[in-house]
Parts: structure tokens; sequence; C-alpha cells
């Protein structure tokens, strides 16, 4: 006898409680270092012609024959390709979505999961020191390529979000809008194009608003959106606004300096104006959904004061600066954001 109790002998409190939640979540990385690598390689696009096989493929991305083959079965039984016999396709999430010459593509949005898989692994670090493991300015302007993959990264995102943003929100009789930190300036580009009458000023650090100015004259929306250089923690919000646009700064600033925001964005608004604030918000006690709570660990990794907020919180700020018809709007699933809105009497 060892004298040590066996846990999982009838009776003892664990033999009722399941592990393979805990077992699944100690390999949950594979999954995920599947689809980063399969999209760093190309995979999808050497696919998007038809079903190959394992050889074909491994001789096109110059890859190992034997290892590529581990690789394609991984993929179709994560969902990613379907397999046909000896070869493989994509199905009809990664055709769509995987492929660079669709549309919908959201390859730079892995893309940049993918850059921060390293910072993932550095969360002790990070838990110690309190800093992110991911120097923000190294996207935000100080590394040219970065901050293009950042900026091509939120602008695919954006045409995912901003839409079903732009079809939740009603902006009749607009003028004026201030997009504050709107990076590729996708948001008001989608917005303008909606309300013909709306002229939208972005507010944004010079290293992203460079790039910005690029996808907002690709956009041929020049004309009605312009790109202003600033940084929104001082920068002149000006007056005589009739929307103001936070989307997705929230999550990389402190409650205090939220609120200071939210003071201002009330400051430049006209009577009657209104306050967007979109972002990825969890519920009162942080922890739900899940895919907030894990949200606000990425942003504590990757920017100073990065985390999540709770829309409660920022319906509170609202109200402390005297807004009226205060409201949370959550975008359709499978979008995890939520719209908070509120009018200056
Ligand atoms: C997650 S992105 C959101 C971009 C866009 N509003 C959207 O929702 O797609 C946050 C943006 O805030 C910008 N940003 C961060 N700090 C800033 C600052 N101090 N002044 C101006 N912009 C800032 C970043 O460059 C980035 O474009």
């Amino acid at each position: 006898m060892s004298g040590v109790p066996d846990a999982r002998a009838p009776g003892s409190a664990t033999a009722a409680a399941d592990p393979s939640a805990i077992v699944r979540l100690s390999t949950a990385y594979w999954d995920s270092q599947v689809l980063l690598t399969a999209n760093r390689l190309r995979l999808f696009d050497a696919l998007a012609g038809g079903a190959r096989s394992a050889d074909e493929v491994a001789a096109e991305l110059a890859l190992d024959a034997r290892s590529t083959a581990l690789l394609l079965r991984a993929c179709a039984g994560l969902g990613l390709l379907e397999l046909e016999g000896e070869r493989f396709r994509n199905a009809p999430a990664a055709a769509a979505f995987l492929v660079s010459a669709s549309p919908a593509y959201m390859g730079n949005v892995i893309r940049y999961s993918d850059q921060l898989y390293g910072a993932w692994g550095q969360l002790e670090q990070s838990l110690r020191s309190g800093r992110p493991a991911l120097p923000a300015e190294s996207y935000l302007g100080d590394d040219q390529a970065r901050t293009r993959g950042f900026v091509l990264a939120m602008h695919e995102r954006a045409l995912g979000i901003a839409r079903a943003l732009v079809a939740v929100l009603d902006l009749s009789g607009r003028r004026a809008l201030l997009d504050v930190g709107g990076g590729p300036g996708t948001y008001s580009v989608l917005l303008t194009e909606r309300h013909p009458g709306l002229r939208a000023e972005v507010l944004e650090l010079p290293g992203v608003a460079a790039v910005a100015r690029e996808l907002v004259a690709a956009a041929g929306a020049a004309e009605r959106v312009q790109l202003r250089d600033g940084d929104y923690h001082v920068a002149d919000f000006g007056h005589g606004k009739d929307v103001v646009l936070m989307s997705g700064m929230f999550h990389r600033e402190s409650a205090a300096d939220c609120r200071g925001l939210v003071e201002r964005a009330v400051a430049c608004l006209e009577p009657g104006g209104l306050l967007v604030v979109s972002d990825v918000f969890t519920d009162p006690g942080g922890a739900q959904p899940v895919f907030a709570a894990m949200f606000g660990l990425n942003m504590m990794l990757t920017a100073p004061a990065g985390g999540v907020h709770a829309d409660a919180d920022v319906q509170g700020w609202m109200r402390a600066c005297g807004l009226a018809d205060i409201r949370t709007v959550p975008l359709p699933p499978p979008m995890p954001h939520r719209v908070v809105l509120g009018v200056k009497p």
C-alpha cells in the first residue's frame, strides 16, 4: 500500500468528473497550428483548381511528401478539406474564405493570428511582467511590413463586421462622421456608401493611415472619406459632428481612458448626435462569452493597456456623460461584437 488515495476509485470526488474537456484543451493548439501553417503555405490556393494528391501538393509547395500527406489528412479531419479517394479538395468554407482569389478571403486575418502564436507562447512572462509580449508599435507603424499586414487583416475582418454594423445602424440624415482609430477606413467607406450625404473623417496613427489612404482610394471613396494623422489620446476631435464611431479601440485602452474618450466624443457631438462604440465585450463578471474573455488575454499580449470591457460599463460611461437612449445591439452570429449606442440630448 502506497498510502496515496486512488482518485479514480468509485466514490472519490474525481470519479464523477469528466476530464475530456481538459484533455481537449491541452492539445487545442494542434488544430490552430494546422490552420495557421496551411494558410501560411497557401495550401488552399494549391487546391483551388480542384482535387489533388498529397504528392502533387507536396511537389507544388516544395514540401516533404510523407509529412504533407499527414497534414492533408489532419486538414480533412478538421473539415477544412474533403477526401476523395486518395485526393484532397477544399471544403466549401475553405474555398470561400481561404483561397486568395475569393472575394471573402480571410487569409490576412489568419496570418495576423499566426504572428501572435509566438506571443501566446509568452503568456506566463506577460502575466509576470504585466507587459505585452508583442510591442504594439511594431504593427502600428514601426515595422512597415507588419503594419501593412495588420491593416490588411483589419480590412478583411471589417468587410464582414462593418457590413453587419451598417445593416443595424441607421444614419439617415447624418452628415459628419468622426471615425476614431478607424484603422483601414473600411467602416467609413461602407457607411458613406450606404448614406450618400455622409462625409467621414478617420483619425489614425500615421503609419496605419498611410496604408488606409491606399485602401480608401482603391475603394473610390477618397472624396467622402478623409484620413487625418493623429493620436486619439490627445488629438482635437473638433466640433459639429453628428456621429462618432469608436470601433475596436476600447479593447486597447484602460477603463479610465475609455471614459475620457467617451467624454471627448460627446463634447464634439452636436445635440442629437450619436455615439457608436463597437467592440468585443463581455457580460458583467467578464468570463462570458468565453471568446470575449480569451480576446482580453489576446489584447493583454499585444497592447500595453489591452484587455476587454463589459458593454454594461460602456453604458455606464455614456450615462455619466448625460447621453440618452443608451442601448446595446449585438451583431448577428458568428460575429462576437456588440454595439453600444447613445444619443446626445
Ligand atoms: C483593432 S483596430 C480597429 C480599427 C477599426 N476601427 C475597425 O474597427 O476595424 C484599433 C485601431 O486603433 C488605432 N490606434 C491605436 N492607438 C491609437 C492612437 N493612440 N491614436 C489613433 N489611433 C490609434 C490602431 O492603429 C488601429 O487601427
